[in-house]
């Protein structure tokens, strides 16, 4: 039986970085995957997402042409834009392979579940996608293996007219209808893919708002933002089944809510959250503690009760992030290898792909004003900025929420062009500690949309210097 140091089970962003940097730790690694490499983000979630996004945006530029220009007339392809998207999806998973090929990571295609422990060694078996049964053993496993959509049976997900984010992703036609059921993250990334691609979009949603978990100015924003664009937005409601219909000779589906309200539509997405793969590891057989949620209760180090066993991703605690994922996965990896590192996830950024996009990090202004803080909020405004008008985007605001003694940065979010990118930006002070004052005396190039970042940052003081009317002027 082959023997490693380290077996990773889920080839996703957890798996595949943690196999790499077990490699480069200098330990030996294998690696189980099912499927392609990636997981969901790179197969069916952040990567073909961002494609559809991508030439979603530039539609919505056709169809506005900016200032001085006029477009007469303009056609698409969707099937063509699919192809690309798998071809980005190819290129980036075959990537992730050849990676670990040239890290030296032994690879396995099938299904990995922990057998058995002996001598303080793991038993790994294999149900290999040839058919065959491999057993190998490990002195650590690191379990990875992601989430699923969340189905429930009232739903009656066929995969043809009723379908979640995996189908959604490939098919070839842009539905005449489509009801959005669940305005989450992924359900406001497809509302805004497919509405601008020619769907009749409806959303509903169970709680009083879209994007419930964000924001409050983010989240009425964004519906403004959606009811522009003839977005139909149902909140509060709940939907008591859907069906599978044939609907003018076409497939189609029926919603009905508990109101008995009934909708016909051409597919349905259900985006409703998402259901952990943690069965059929054997996890449980082995002493694997769960928490009341699920998920795999794991220590500072990602480590489980069971010493050798470690989890990361979106099967621990945390949200369900492509990135925390990979750092989860990192933690494991230094820890196995006797780098000792704990985890803090109190600097973690998170990005929503709607036009224009939402970006946030840390504390939110909402859970700011319910707690014992002293804290400032500074804004700017995108039409402040000289590059955002040169682009013709100037659309949105960053506000950064300050502690009022020390000016530290607590947290920020914003909406606007590239606002992912300038979170990233405060990703980096927030790590090392900055305060308003670091971010003044960061060189910032002009014109970029970065300085959106500082003069935000002053406004908590007073003393943006591009303001009218600075928020706050207390010091
Ligand atoms: P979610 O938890 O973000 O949203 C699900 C929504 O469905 C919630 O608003 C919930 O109230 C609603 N809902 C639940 N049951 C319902 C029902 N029966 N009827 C109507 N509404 C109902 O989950 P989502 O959107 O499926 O995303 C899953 C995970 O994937 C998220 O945790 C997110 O972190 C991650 N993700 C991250 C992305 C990013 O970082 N850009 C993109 C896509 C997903």
């Amino acid at each position: 039986m082959e023997k490693f140091d380290v077996c990773i089970i889920g080839g996703g962003p957890a798996g595949y970085v943690s196999a790499l940097k077990c490699a480069i730790n200098g330990l030996s690694a294998a690696i189980i995957e099912k499927e392609r490499f990636g997981g969901t983000c790179l197969n069916r979630g952040c990567i073909p997402t961002k494609v559809l996004y991508s030439k979603a945006k530039y539609l919505n530029k056709i169809k506005k042409p900016e200032r001085g220009f006029s477009i007469n007339g303009f056609s698409f392809n969707y099937g063509e834009i699919i192809n690309y998207k798998d071809e980005v999806v190819s290129t980036l998973t075959g990537g992730v392979e050849k990676l670990l090929k040239a890290r030296k990571v032994n690879i396995f295609y099938g299904m990995g579940k922990i057998a058995g422990r002996e001598n303080g060694v793991f038993r790994v078996g294999i149900n290999a996608n040839d058919g065959s049964d491999v057993q190998i053993s490990a002195d650590n496993v690191i379990a990875a293996t992601g989430s699923v959509p969340l189905m429930i049976p009232a739903f009656n997900i066929d995969h043809k007219n009723i379908i979640t984010s995996d189908e959604a992703l490939s098919l070839r036609n842009i539905p005449e209808s489509l009801i959005i059921i669940g305005a989450g993250v992924i359900g406001c990334e497809f509302a805004n893919i497919f509405s601008e691609f020619g769907s009749a979009v409806k959303m509903i949603e169970l709680l009083p708002s879209i994007l419930s978990t964000e924001d409050k100015e983010i989240s009425k924003f964004i519906n403004k933002n959606f009811k522009s664009r003839n977005i139909d937005i149902m909140t509060g409601v709940e939907v008591a089944g859907i069906k599978a219909l044939g609907l003018n000779g076409k497939s189609g589906a029926e919603v009905e809510l508990k109101t008995g309200d009934k909708f016909e539509t051409e597919k349905v997405l259900v985006s409703i959250g998402r259901k952990l793969n943690t069965a059929a590891l054997g996890l449980e057989e082995i002493g694997v503690k769960l928490d009341n949620r699920g998920k795999i209760e794991t220590d500072t180090h990602n480590e489980t009760n069971i010493k050798g066993i470690y989890a990361c991703g979106d099967i621990i605690d945390g949200p369900m992030l492509a990135h925390k994922a990979s750092y989860d996965g990192i933690i494991a990896a230094d820890n196995i290898a006797g780098i000792v590192k704990e985890k803090d996830y109190g600097v973690l950024p998170w990005s929503i792909y709607t036009n224009p996009a939402i970006g946030t990090i840390g504390l939110k202004e909402g859970d700011a004003a319910l707690s014992e803080l002293n804290y400032n909020v500074g804004r700017f405004s995108y039409a402040a900025s000289g590059m955002a008008l040169a682009m013709e985007e100037s659309e949105g605001f960053l506000k950064v929420i300050v502690d009022e003694k020390s000016k530290k940065i607590l947290g920020a979010t914003g909406i606007g062009a590239d606002i992912p990118e300038l979170i990233a930006e405060i990703a980096s002070y927030m790590h090392f500690g900055g305060t308003v004052f670091d971010i003044e005396s960061t060189i910032h190039s002009h014109p970029t949309l970065s300085e959106i970042v500082p003069e935000s940052a002053l406004d908590s003081i007073g003393e943006a210097v591009h303001k009218f009317n600075p928020r706050t002027a207390k010091k």
